[in-house]
């Protein structure tokens, strides 16, 4: 841990756990390591970047927080959930960092080691997903070293993440907006609004074509191999991502099969998702057939995140 502080108080690019994926970290307000960052990832350098912090005081260093936003950040942090707020006028964070948006994403993780690291640090960190861009995002140390060896200056191995899709991120517009699924149920945030979360789409008032989240990408989160989404049946070559007891018609002859979850547990499929697509993806076989994952609960993440790997690639 202190290692990794070190690093990066040095401009050091480490990777660490979260609860949700690993995170390739680097110091917030070093414009230089920020760009290493990107160059590391392979990142377009117009999407912005999730500041963790180690609580609600430093995150309210960096962002304005309204009524709305704390009542969700007392509710769920530290927890799956990053919120996008105006920045503070003392905002220490580079503009690289956030893309030159005046909103900023912030988060305090729930995991121990990550904490370790950000209290050790003292400032805020900047984590994107530590895999190249466009690839499956990292539930172990090992899909790091995969994917950044000899790009990154440290990984910190603390075991395969828990909850295994990104943190949902809020944006605390106006109106709250939903404008990622993911670790944190809907449900349990809209619990605490009283009222339903919007999704950018439904917003009347959003200006038309400005994405507000740039990094939803369609084709982002693929594999290489096709995938075939809402799989009745396993059709000759292809490989399998099963949910659930039943036994698709062709299975037999799969190229290789993984459940996400045989007991129908959705958190189970979420924290399985990544590792096994990067499976099946190595398996040769010529594509990916999966099985329907009901939208309930984590669900939503995990069929975002499948529908977009399902998205053709060049
Ligand atoms: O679980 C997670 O959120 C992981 C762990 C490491 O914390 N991080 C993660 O970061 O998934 P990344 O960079 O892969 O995704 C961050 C998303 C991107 O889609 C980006 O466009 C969006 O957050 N984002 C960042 N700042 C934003 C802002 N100011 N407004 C809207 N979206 C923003
Ligand atoms: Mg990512």
């Amino acid at each position: 841990m202190a290692a990794a502080a070190r690093g990066l108080a040095e401009g050091g690019l480490v990777a660490f756990p979260t609860e949700t994926v690993y995170g390739l970290g680097a110091d917030a307000t070093n414009p230089k390591a920020i760009a290493r960052l990107y160059r590391a990832k392979g990142r377009p350098a117009f999407n912005p970047l999730i500041a963790h912090v180690g609580d609600l005081a430093a995150a309210r260093r960096i962002a304005d927080f309204d009524a709305t936003a704390m009542a969700l950040a007392e509710a769920f942090w530290p927890g799956p959930l990053t919120l996008v707020l105006p920045r503070s006028a003392d905002c220490a964070v580079a503009e690289l960092a956030t893309a030159g948006l005046d909103t900023i994403a912030v988060r305090v993780p729930a995991h121990p080691v990550a904490l370790a690291i950000l209290r050790a640090f003292g400032g805020p960190v900047v984590a994107p997903s530590a895999n190249l861009s466009g690839h499956v995002s990292p539930t172990t140390a090992a899909h790091v070293q995969g994917d950044l060896a000899g790009r990154i200056d440290l990984i910190v191995d603390g075991g395969p993440v828990t909850v295994g899709v990104e943190s949902t991120i809020v944006g605390c517009f106006e109106v709250p907006m939903l404008l990622r699924p993911g670790g944190l149920p809907r449900d349990d945030i809209e619990r605490v609004l009283g009222r339903a979360l919007l999704h950018p789409r439904q917003d009347p008032g959003a200006d038309s074509g400005q994405p507000l989240a740039p990094g939803m990408l369609a084709s982002h989160y693929a594999p290489r191999t096709r995938v075939r989404l809402n799989a009745g049946s396993v059709e000759p070559g292809e490989a399998l991502l099963a949910f659930g007891p039943a036994a698709l018609p062709g299975v037999e002859s799969a190229a290789a099969v993984m459940n996400l979850s045989a007991r129908s547990n959705v958190d189970e499929a979420a924290a399985n998702l990544f590792g096994y697509l990067r499976t099946l993806d190595r398996s040769g076989a010529r594509a990916i057939a999966v099985m329907p994952v009901p939208h309930h609960g984590l669900g939503e993440a995990i069929n975002d995140r499948l529908r977009r790997a399902a998205v053709g690639r060049d």
